[in-house]
């Protein structure tokens, strides 16, 4: 899949549908030429014009046409005469930022390596992939920059990140470094973002790039709710169905910077790496530095396409451990139910009412230990509080089970409040400048992750948890950002790393959590969907999707997330109305047709449910688990979008082809009743398919070419699920 055609000077990376093509120019620039549909060789047909132009620098005095500031280029750096953005940016001992990184060889490896202390898709056999490693050498610092791409055989995305070797004898101040840069010709390109806030996250945003930059970053210490570490560029044209599609995702969960920015001749540079704000990395001669990685995806097949091959590649290469095939179990959470006062009693009524309705997890949200009556105190305690859990959590969790479904509990190990056990033992192991008084939020301090004693605390705090209720699920919970950066930890001279080194530590301890407990499903959550990531994904294979689970709003966010997360790693539960968040009524059939989109959960003291909403709920779960394979591990498809149109719709293809759901919803009732149709996607046009509510048939091709209507009704807030099997013979 990967080859260096040495007539050409030219790497390509081709697995038949897709080629990524670059070469190495002059004395050793790399060239970005080509990253699209295969092509059998990419000999320059489509190469920008070079002329001798004004205020562009030229390396090679003789070539006036050849410079830097336009060159496509794979890794760019700073202060040589490309004046748009770098990749990287190097201060050497004298405090100077000139640096010189020239092509000095390869190497093709079998298969991928791993990221140490990373996380990073993966491979199970080497002949899935091939991993390029190209050598930047610096010949006054005697340092090496790597370039690593993965291109995968079954999958059309490659893979990069870099790393630096310190091969000189002076330390190197690392200031910025892209775990990626790549250069696409033309200018004709419509950019999308996913954006948001807390409750409204991943909201899709497209507009025409024109010309300046566009820098997209969280320097919040997490990947965020208000930016997703992804770029995606399409052709104006480009639709969900038709169209090329180049995206890149970081797989990283804290601060980011991704920038598109657009040439002055034409040409458009992408990079996505470690926000520079907030990094720093002080390399020691004989030491390397490995960057996040970053998954490139080109689609021809418009948004869908692309968002298949995210979909594939998380739940399949990313997504690890025994619940990466398994079908995902339906919980009852306590947190709108109850939010603090939580208890024993509670507790028990509520799992014995989830299993009689068929759930099969009980989990016992915030409020459960030593004094936590509100969100003013006691995180970093994580003991069960006496008062609430008199016979402790062990016994809890054995009735949670006797009830019958399983036990699960929610944690947010990363933070502490001043009035806690933790904060009086241990005051130097938050997050903080000794000159200041640390700004609170949601009245609480961040611990110092980079510290390997905190990692150890957290890794024995939820270990002892886990161990006492034999739990089989786990929410992750982070409901603030970081400020004040300052660790007790670090030297001075390392201060600026604290920001990755908190991820370091973070990853570490999710590590060896997942090591230690390999059978416990854990989701990740932050204040919803604010670390929605592939980074996270890594360790935890599902994420609370937003904190709104109001169906209306829930649409569009599941919506943005789908982009590229599949189905089996959103969280979605059926909560009360009136929505606490919006104040808006839905039914229970619309919020369970929204829920359907991901994995099913309720939120809501289900013992005041009426006899009828409780056989609504028992039918909702019956229906779910015979879909649920098919939800969880089927193909989905986005049909019509709830941004722009007051009705949408989807449909999930089980892996077998044989199972088909469609969702549709409308929002707001339509006094003329107008029909709307969706075409389905992903079905055999060959096949008949019977729909599950009243036995009748279609063929594939009609359901696809002609549409499936909805029907309209005098309603707001109403939706439509069609069930359909495919029909032997
Ligand atoms: C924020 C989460 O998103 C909620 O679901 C809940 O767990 C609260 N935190 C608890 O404090």
């Amino acid at each position: 899949m990967i080859r260096f055609d040495a007539q050409e000077n030219a790497f390509y990376l081709d697995n038949g549908r897709i080629t990524y093509c670059f070469g190495v120019v002059k004395e050793g620039y790399l060239e970005s030429r080509y990253f699209g549909r295969h092509l059998r060789r990419c000999q320059g047909s489509a190469r920008p014009a070079y002329f001798d132009r004004g205020f562009c620098s030229n390396p090679d005095s003789q070539d006036k046409r050849f410079s830097l500031d336009t060159l496509p280029q794979e890794y760019p750096g700073m202060n040589q005469g490309d004046f748009r953005s770098p990749a990287y940016a190097v201060e050497t001992a004298d405090g100077r930022r000139v640096t010189r990184f020239l092509y000095q060889g390869y190497e093709i490896l079998p298969g991928k390596p791993p990221l140490p202390g990373l996380p990073a898709t993966y491979v199970e056999q080497p002949q899935e992939a091939q991993t390029l490693v190209v050598r930047l050498a610096d010949a006054h610092t005697g340092a090496q920059i790597q370039l690593f791409y993965t291109i995968f055989r079954d999958l059309d995305a490659i893979c990069r990140h870099v790393e630096v070797v310190n091969g000189g004898r002076e330390a190197l101040w690392l200031e910025r470094l892209m775990a990626m840069s790549l250069d696409l010709p033309g200018n004709n390109y419509d950019l999308l973002t996913l954006s948001g806030s807390h409750l409204m996250e991943k909201v899709v945003s497209r507009r025409p790039l024109t010309a300046d930059s566009v820098v997209l970053d969280s320097c919040r210490g997490a990947s965020s709710p208000q930016q997703t570490p992804c770029v995606v560029l399409t052709d104006p044209q480009t639709d969900e169905t038709h169209g090329r599609v180049w995206a890149v995702n970081f797989v990283y969960s804290g601060d980011f910077q991704g920038v598109v920015q657009m040439g002055q001749y034409g040409g458009v540079r992408v990079q996505m790496g470690m926000n520079p704000l907030t990094f720093g990395w002080n390399l020691e001669p004989g030491q390397r530095f490995v960057s996040p990685e970053c998954v490139l995806v080109y689609s021809q097949q418009g948004l869908n396409g692309m968002s298949h091959t995210f979909h594939r590649l998380y739940a399949q290469r990313l997504c690890r451990g025994p619940w990466r095939d398994r079908v995902r179990p339906i919980l009852l959470n306590s947190w709108e139910a109850f939010t603090f006062s939580i208890d024993e009693e509670k507790c028990l009524s509520l799992a014995k009412q989830a299993a009689q309705l068929g759930m099969e997890l009980f989990v016992l949200d915030d409020g459960w230990f030593k004094n936590r009556m509100d969100d003013r105190r006691a995180l970093g305690d994580w003991v069960a509080d006496p008062v609430k859990f008199p016979h402790g959590l062990g016994r809890l969790a054995q009735g949670v089970r006797e009830a019958g479904v399983e036990f699960g509990i929610w944690f947010e190990p990363e933070m502490v409040s001043y009035d806690s056990d933790l904060y009086r033992s241990h005051p130097d192991w938050v997050i903080r400048s000794p000159y200041y008084d640390p700004v609170l939020s949601r009245s609480q301090l961040v611990l110092d992750l980079s510290n390997p004693a905190v990692q150890d605390y957290l890794v024995e705090a939820v270990s002892a948890v886990l161990t006492e209720t034999g739990a089989s699920y786990v929410k992750w919970d982070m409901n603030r950002h970081i400020t004040d950066l300052g660790s007790a930890w670090l030297p001075a001279r390392r201060q600026r790393e604290l920001s990755h080194r908190y991820m370091l530590g973070l990853y570490r301890v999710l590590e060896q959590l997942n090591q230690r407990f390999p059978q416990v499903l854990f989701e990740g959550c932050s204040s919803g969907g604010g670390r929605f990531d592939a980074g996270m994904l890594h360790y935890m294979p599902q994420t609370w999707t937003s904190d709104n689970t109001d169906a209306v709003c829930r649409l569009q966010i599941q919506w943005g997330t789908s982009l590229l997360f599949p189905p089996v790693t959103m969280g979605c539960h059926v909560s009360a109305v009136p929505n606490h968040q919006t104040g808006r009524v839905t039914s229970l059939q619309t919020r369970f047709a929204a829920a359907l989109g991901g994995n099913l959960g309720y939120e809501m003291d289900i013992r005041t449910l009426t006899p009828e909403e409780q056989a609504e709920v028992k039918e909702q779960i019956r229906t779910y688990k015979a879909l649920r394979e098919t939800v969880q591990h089927g193909t989905f498809y986005r049909l019509l979008s709830p941004q722009r149109h007051n009705d949408s719709g989807w449909n999930v293809v089980s892996q077998d082809g044989n199972t088909v759901v469609c969702c549709q919803y409308r929002v707001l009732a339509d006094p003329l009743r107008r029909t709307t149709v969706v075409h389905l996607q992903g079905l055999d046009p060959e096949a008949t398919y019977r729909r599950q509510a009243d036995g009748v048939c279609f063929g594939g091709d009609e359901l696809m070419y002609a549409g499936l209507s909805d029907a309209p009704v005098r309603q707001d807030f109403v939706s439509v699920i069609s069930i359909f099997q495919k029909v032997e013979g």
